[in-house]
């Protein structure tokens, strides 16, 4: 008897044989479909390819597809444990084509994989087609040689399949195992079909339409097939049982969670946990971690509910995160995606336990007493289930599923009633704080449409349904061409600004709509508010976008804000311990980081942080993501910033070897963080510190660049390091000592020529210089100087006194742009005759200047008038003679 993994390797095979391209399963959140919660079915990702929007390689696959059926319309969750074949999780065999073969050739596949490699005997087999579908039921009788008494028609839309409310559809055909009579249950299209005698084990679908809208239907460019067949099931069928926790794969776990309680399988409880162990783990590997909102929450139910039935099982310390190695043993070969998630799984689900196992006991207490006195039929009060959920963490499934086995049921409206109360008094408070004018917009939105799902860690493309438009402050049904507004969207890869990063730009379209997206921003914590233009159609809420990440410029963020990271830890093993982030922005040109140190850092310093960022850039190791709650990634060792509200659980990103002396930390870097980051550290490319300085006492500020933007900026000053080496004509080896010469060598020469300058002013230093003449028996020295800075014109005046031993010294000077400047210089034995000062204002006043100022032995003016510098002289003169 064949093994799970056996049965589905067979199935594959058996297609690759037959042309058929083997495709790995698709991720359990849906790129490619906003509607939908998680994969439900393997055609999902195939949804565009039967459209004819996208094209594929090739026309015909096979895959076996990972599937949750939890939250949304498929819910199984709440039968799970309690029948032979519900499921949260289950694999999908499934053989397309994509109008390559129909009915024909999928009915000759499947008869014969079934018949022949599964070896069913025919007798246990019969089919199922849509009533008016008279070709699939003359193929089945030609092709399988079934009699009319095994092909059942059946009118309803149970054969007929679709994948929602729109998208691809067709009439199907199903494949029956009977599992004998002593097994209760009638066959397909009988009173007692939904007995477990008669299992439906393959679907084939044979798609010919396109649901476009309710009641308007389009033929598909071509007849397709897309077919569906549990695993689970077909192996219960295979390996004897009709139970499909009975195979060997489920029951590889059901053992496990015996060895782990010390209970002995047999109770619902065991199989609970298996396949919510199943879930959890395949959905924690596809990115999706526990929260209050979405698909963490949907994954949340599962994992409490989980937990309570491990406490059944009298499991009073954690218990789940035992279970991932015998998991990963049994599934890790087929989907490696869960090896490589392994620690992150095993870690999420500590996690969530712990934090749990504080509240459970005590709520399960609460729900012992309320219900004490209540009988089979009954109802717990909805306001207990609400403050079960609200304070204990008991989603009101977990408590629905608690009081099922004494059929005691809860009273819904009651804890949606309580629900809303408690809004309406989160709304109250709110509506009296500061921000309520502003953002009150925000606020009613939010309550209607509720948060946005970020998927950006994981992607930069998704689908997107716009849940509100926003234009001018107002909630609005449209946006037209060339109008401004913002978009709410039920989910978004787009970053909205926060942690310093900056918000995502980029594009939504559909076929009639498209959008450039200029910003996005978060209001109320949760709702991603994004800033567009439409740029051709109407945008309308409830409208399908495509939605794309500007990618080069989120490359160019996310190396950024690694390299942030890398340049924090290695600034604190430069200069010590004491250095802490104090801000920081991170854009895609460059990144800024402000941290306290209190003095310069010195160039050889920088030198070595900027080494140190490098090496573990080119180390190369993945950067891990993890979920933890804060006081635990805290004592990790992770940086966080002081002061910063943080929620109850946080992102901690790792990145670098644990390989720093002295450290015990698990990585180079571990930090709090909700920003997006690379993958593995070469991806920074190299991180090039572009400058140093101070913001405020005891504040340094680093900007650096990485990647493209600093290769750029390297490459730009190696340019202008060359324009250099050219001009001077030196080596870039020897640049700098050769421009320290020549600098050296200018202001030698600028020394000298100020000197002659003054030498040639005072006419060559020469006695008996025809300036000097005796006025009134006083010595005067009377210049006009041209090329002299006026700075240099009281030395000059000093000059001119030594010459003239005894006497006085004017001297006018003009500048280029006209302006005069005038000197007036007394020797000490004539100070008491004349005053410099009085002398030097007589002169300013014909220089069109006006005061002056200075001691009665050296005075200074100026005018602004130079072509009366000789006329100033005069007056110096005159003013000398008449004394
Ligand atoms: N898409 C089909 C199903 O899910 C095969 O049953």
């Amino acid at each position: 008897m064949s093994g799970v993994n056996e049965i589905r390797s067979t199935f594959l095979d058996y297609f690759a044989k037959n042309g058929h391209e083997i495709v790995p399963s698709s991720p359990l959140v849906p790129r490619n479909d906003p509607t939908l919660m998680f994969t439900n079915a393997g055609m999902v990702q195939f949804k565009n390819v039967f459209t004819g929007v996208e094209k594929r390689p090739y026309s015909r696959a096979a895959t076996s597809q990972k599937c949750v059926r939890a939250g949304g319309k498929h819910n199984d969750l709440d039968n799970v444990g309690y029948t032979a074949r519900h499921h949260t999780f289950f694999e999908m065999l499934g053989n397309f084509s994509f109008g390559d073969y129909f009915k024909e050739r999928a009915i000759e596949l499947a008869w014969n994989l079934v018949t022949k490699e599964y070896g069913l005997p025919v007798e246990k087999l019969m089919v199922t087609v849509y009533h008016e579908d008279d070709e699939a039921h003359s193929l089945w009788k030609r092709i399988a040689g079934l009699p009319d008494s095994k092909i059942v028609r059946i009118p309803t839309s149970d054969n007929f399949w679709a994948m929602g409310d729109t998208g691809p559809c067709g009439p199907c055909s199903e494949i029956f195992y009977d599992h004998g009579d002593k097994i209760p249950g009638g066959p397909p299209g009988s009173p007692d079909e939904d007995g477990d005698r008669f299992i439906e084990i393959w679907n084939l679908v044979f798609m010919q339409y396109e649901q476009v809208a309710p009641g308007e239907r389009l033929l598909l460019p071509k007849p397709s097939i897309d077919t569906g067949m549990g695993l689970e099931r077909i192996s219960a069928v295979l390996q004897g049982t009709h139970d499909n926790y009975e195979t060997d794969l489920m029951r590889a776990l059901i053992r496990a969670v015996a060895e782990a309680t010390g209970v002995e399988p047999g109770r619902a409880s065991h199989k609970v946990i298996a396949d919510h162990l199943r879930a959890s783990a395949f959905l924690v590997a596809d990115g999706v971690l526990p929260s209050n909102e979405g698909r963490g929450y949907v994954l949340r139910r599962i994992m409490r509910r989980a937990m309570r039935h491990a406490e059944l099982l009298g499991a009073r310390e954690p218990l789940m995160y035992r279970l991932v190695p015998a998991l990963v043993r049994e599934m890790g070969h087929a989907y490696p995606e869960l090896v490589r998630a392994e620690p992150l799984i095993t870690e999420t689900l500590k996690l969530e336990e712990t934090r749990f196992r504080k509240t459970l006991e005590r709520g399960l207490a609460i729900l012992d007493e309320e219900t004490r006195n209540l009988g089979a039929g009954q109802s717990l009060k909805g306001e207990v289930a609400f403050t079960l959920y609200d304070t204990y963490g008991f989603p009101l499934d977990l408590t629905q599923d608690a009081l099922r086995s004494r059929d005691i049921g809860v009273d819904v409206e009651g804890f949606n009633a309580a629900m809303e109360r408690q809004r309406e008094m989160a709304r109250a408070a709110w509506a009296g704080s500061g921000e309520a004018a502003t953002e009150a917009v925000w606020y009613s939105v939010k309550e209607k449409v509720g948060a946005s799902e970020f998927l950006g860690y994981d992607t930069e493309t998704a689908e997107g349904v716009v849940t509100a438009l926003i234009r001018d402050g107002q909630p609005v049904d449209a946006l037209e061409a060339g109008q401004d507004g913002v978009v709410l969207l039920n989910q978004t890869p787009f970053y909205a600004e926060s942690g310093g990063q900056v918000g995502d730009t980029g594009r939504m379209h559909s076929a009639d709509v498209s959008v450039v997206v200029k910003d996005t921003q978060k209001k109320l914590g949760d709702v991603f508010a994004h800033s567009v233009t439409v740029q051709s159609g109407t945008l309308r809420v409830g409208e399908a976008l495509e939605l794309e990440v500007d990618h080069d410029r989120r490359g160019a963020i996310r190396a950024n804000h690694s390299a942030t990271h890398l340049l924090h830890e290695a600034l604190r093993q430069v200069l010590g311990d004491h250095v802490a982030q104090k801000g920081s922005l991170v854009t895609p040109d460059r990144l800024r980081f402000d941290f306290s140190h209190p003095k310069p850092i010195s160039e050889e310093e920088l030198d070595q942080v900027e080494a140190i960022v490098n090496r573990v850039v080119r180390e190369n190791d993945p950067v891990v993501t993890r979920l933890m709650g804060v006081d635990e990634a805290i004592e990790s060792g992770a940086r966080a910033l002081f002061g910063e509200k943080y929620g109850d659980e946080v992102r901690v990103v790792s990145m670098g070897g644990p390989r720093h002396p002295g450290s015990n930390a698990p990585a180079f870097s571990v930090e709090l963080c909700g920003g997006t980051h690379v993958r593995r550290t070469g991806d920074i490319g190299v991180v090039s510190i572009v400058s140093e300085g101070a913001v405020a006492a005891g504040v340094r500020r680093l900007e650096a660049m990485s990647a493209e933007g600093a290769r750029r900026h390297l490459v730009d000053d190696s340019k202008r390091l060359k324009g250099i080496t050219g001009l001077i004509k030196a080596p870039a080896a020897e640049a700098t000592d050769r421009l320290a010469a020549l600098l050296d060598e200018r202001r030698k020469l600028e020394r000298e020529l100020a000197e002659a300058r003054k030498a040639l002013a005072m006419g060559g230093g020469k006695a008996g210089d025809a300036a000097v003449k005796e006025v009134n028996g006083v010595k005067l020295m009377a210049r006009a100087v041209a090329g002299v800075e006026m700075r240099d014109l009281k030395g000059l005046a000093d000059e001119g006194k030594k010459q003239v031993g005894s006497g006085v010294v004017a001297l006018v000077a003009t500048a280029e742009d006209g302006k005069a400047g005038v000197v007036v210089a007394v020797t000490p034995d004539l100070t008491g005759r004349f005053n410099a000062v009085d002398l030097v204002r007589i002169a300013s006043e014909k220089l069109g200047g006006k005061g002056g100022g200075g001691r009665p032995d050296m005075a200074q003016a100026g005018g602004p008038d130079g072509s009366k510098s000789g006329e100033a002289l005069a007056a110096i003169e005159a003013a000398i003679g008449a004394a």
